[in-house]
């Protein structure tokens, strides 16, 4: 059984997938890198690998699909009410492939962030993820990539950027090799740009 820590600040996780990066941050908490509580995990599919882990871990988790809705205003009040119900201070992108309702964003300006397999503004936007992120940038010939983490804003990939790391490209990198390098960069750096963004080092 998970403590509950009510003095902590309240983090929600939002993902689409397998949740690596969720299953870092729950890390990052238990070893006490993060000073936080994830107090919820929205997943934008079902299947997502992701919400085993929030269940496995107990953690309170919903499934939030925008193009469920008529309109960007009622996913927008849908997901405000189960953000507030929870008393969300922060959120977390981790792998989430939607826009967030633009009443989310704003409510929660400069306290949401998103984790990015690149290094912006190089290979981001609509469509650069996963694995074309990889290709485009092993296509390109660049000798590094990294990680970017920026704050969201209505825009994809767009927002403050807050730090990044870089990562060699190796030449005989494919695909696959230059993601799970860079993924590993991904769970060790997210859970502590989150924490100095809790910190207030990004004023
Ligand atoms: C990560 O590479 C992240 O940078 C990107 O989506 C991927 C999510 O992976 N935004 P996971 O679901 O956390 O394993």
């Amino acid at each position: 059984m998970v403590e509950l820590q009510t003095d902590m600040p309240r983090v929600a996780v939002f993902i689409s997938g397998g949740g690596s990066n969720l299953q870092a941050l729950i890390d990052a908490v238990k070893a006490g890198i993060l000073r936080a509580e994830i107090a919820l995990v929205v997943s934008s599919r079902r299947t997502a690998g992701g919400l085993q882990r929030a269940e496995r871990e107990e953690i309170d988790n919903i499934v939030f699909k925008s193009k469920q809705y008529e309109s960007d205003e009622l996913a927008g009040a849908f997901l405000l009410e189960q953000l507030h119900k929870r008393s969300i201070d922060y959120i977390a992108l981790a792998g989430f492939m939607s826009l967030l309702p633009l009443v989310v964003v704003k409510e929660y300006t400069g306290r949401i962030i998103n984790v990015h397999p690149a290094l912006l503004p190089k290979y981001g936007g609509k469509g650069m993820f996963g694995h074309y992120v990889h290709e485009a940038v092993l296509k390109a010939g660049d000798k590094q990539s990294g990680v970017t983490v920026h704050l969201v804003d209505e825009i994809y990939d767009n927002g403050r950027i807050l730090e990044q790391v870089t990562v060699p490209v190796e030449s005989e990198d494919t695909a696959e090799t230059l993601a799970a390098r860079i993924l590993k960069q991904e769970h060790r750096f997210y859970p502590r740009v989150l924490q100095k963004l809790i910190n207030g080092e990004y004023k």
